[in-house]
C-alpha cells in the first residue's frame, strides 16, 4: 500500500462531509477534528484494518462509500426505501417501509465519516518486537492504546459528535451500534436486547455496521511490518 497523502486526503475528507452534510455545527466538528485531534493523521486501528498514518480518516471514507453503494445498489431496488404502497389495504410493512424512507444520504453520511471518532487521540506510536527470519529480535514502528475517555466505543463516538453537532435518532443508534455483534454482551443480555430492538427501529443501524466490517474486512489491508 502507498503512503497515504495526509493534505490532500483531509481535504477530501472535509469536501466530502461539506457535500452530503448541511447542519448546524458541522463546521465546529471539523474544525475541532483538525485543529485538537489526530483524526486525519491516527492509524484505523493497532494490529488490523489500515494500521497506518492516516488510515483512521480513509477508513472513515471508505465505510460511507461501502453505505451509498449498498443503500442504492442493493437496498433501494427492493422497494422498501420508495414510496411504492399504492393499494390502499393495510400493509403490515408499513412502519419498515416508513423506516426506510426516513433514511437520506445525509443521515448515511453523519453516520459513517463520524462513526469512529472514538478512536481520536487514543493511538500512540510506540517501539513494538518481533522475531525476524532467523529467530532474532528486532524492533518496529506499531501502536499502542491510551484512552483517556473510557466510555465505550460507539458510545463515545456518540458523545463527541453531539458535543458539536445534533443526531437523530436513527443516526444515534447506528453509531452506537456500528459493531454490531462484536461489541455486545451474552445472550439475554440487555446490551444484546437493546443492538436488536435498535435494529428493529432502523434500518440504518444495519446498514452501518454491515459497511463497517464488510469495509474494514474485504477491502482493507493490514500493513505487516
Ligand atoms: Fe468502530
Ligand atoms: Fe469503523
Amino acid at each position: 500500500m502507498q503512503p497515504i497523502d495526509i493534505n490532500a486526503q483531509r481535504e477530501a475528507f472535509k469536501a466530502l462531509a461539506h457535500q452530503h452534510i448541511k447542519r448546524q455545527g458541522l463546521e465546529r466538528l471539523l474544525t475541532w477534528l483538525e485543529q485538537e485531534t489526530d483524526f486525519f493523521t491516527a492509524p484505523s486501528s493497532t494490529r488490523f484494518h489500515l494500521n497506518t498514518t492516516g488510515g483512521l480518516c480513509l477508513h472513515s471514507m471508505n465505510v460511507f462509500d461501502t453505505a451509498l453503494r449498498l443503500w442504492h445498489n442493493v437496498i433501494e431496488p427492493h422497494g422498501l426505501a420508495t414510496d411504492d404502497d399504492r393499494s390502499g389495504k393495510p400493509d403490515p410493512a408499513a412502519t419498515t417501509k416508513a423506516q426506510f424512507r426516513n433514511i437520506t444520504e445525509e443521515k448515511i453520511a453523519v453516520a459513517t465519516l463520524f462513526h469512529d471518532l472514538c478512536k481520536c487521540n487514543l493511538y500512540v506510536q510506540e517501539e513494538k518486537w518481533k522475531k525476524d527470519e532467523n529467530n532474532r529480535w528486532m524492533s518496529y514502528p506499531g501502536y499502542g492504546i491510551t484512552d483517556n475517555l473510557p466510555l465505550g466505543h460507539g458510545e463515545k463516538s456518540c458523545m463527541l459528535i453531539t458535543r458539536f453537532m445534533g443526531l437523530y435518532d436513527d443516526e444515534y443508534l447506528a453509531v452506537r451500534w456500528h459493531m454490531g455483534m462484536f461489541d455486545i454482551g451474552e445472550n439475554g443480555s440487555t446490551s444484546r436486547m437493546s443492538f436488536y430492538r435498535a435494529m428493529e427501529l432502523s434500518p440504518l443501524v444495519t446498514l452501518v455496521h454491515a459497511s463497517d466490517y464488510l469495509t474494514s474486512q474485504c477491502f482493507e489491508p493490514t500493513i505487516i511490518y
